[in-house]
């Protein structure tokens, strides 16, 4: 397993006693995040150790990637963006290999690489904004 798994998108915020000693699961494989179980066998991952100095909430990173784990550091935003990219990128991968019924004759503009226009017919716009055709 080369990178952990995203347990969660955002942090655990959990209160934590002076003195109590708890283990972060940093595979995010743990069915009790953001504490380990011990799914982490045969990862190469290991638990990390946080003990709590006084009685407060802690926010336990919840991605996995926090450079100061166990603790959130705010890593989550880019995390999450990665994986809003990655679904738009699936989605317009989808769009564009499986052209939708509504739309048989599409094709990719010659003017506006990337973009697509409606095939000719009723209701199609004749030119995009800013090329008017008269
Ligand atoms: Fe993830 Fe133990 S279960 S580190
Ligand atoms: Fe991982 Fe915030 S939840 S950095």
């Amino acid at each position: 397993m080369d990178a952990p798994r995203i347990a969660h998108i955002v942090p655990f915020p959990l209160p934590v006693k002076k003195g109590d000693t708890v283990y972060w699961c940093a595979c995010g494989l743990s069915k009790t995040q953001p504490y380990c179980d011990g799914s982490h066998k045969g990862t190469g991952f290991s638990p990390v150790p946080y003990t709590a100095t006084r009685d407060k909430i802690v926010f336990f990173c919840g991605c996995k990637h926090s450079a100061k784990a166990p603790l959130c550091d705010g890593t989550h935003v880019q995390v999450k963006e990665g994986k809003l990219l990655r679904r738009l990128r699936g989605q317009a991968f989808s769009r564009c290999c499986a052209a939708p019924p509504q739309y048989p004759r599409w094709s990719p503009s010659r003017h506006s690489p990337g973009l697509y226009r409606h095939p000719a017919g009723a209701g199609a716009p004749s030119a995009p904004p800013g090329e008017g055709a008269g």
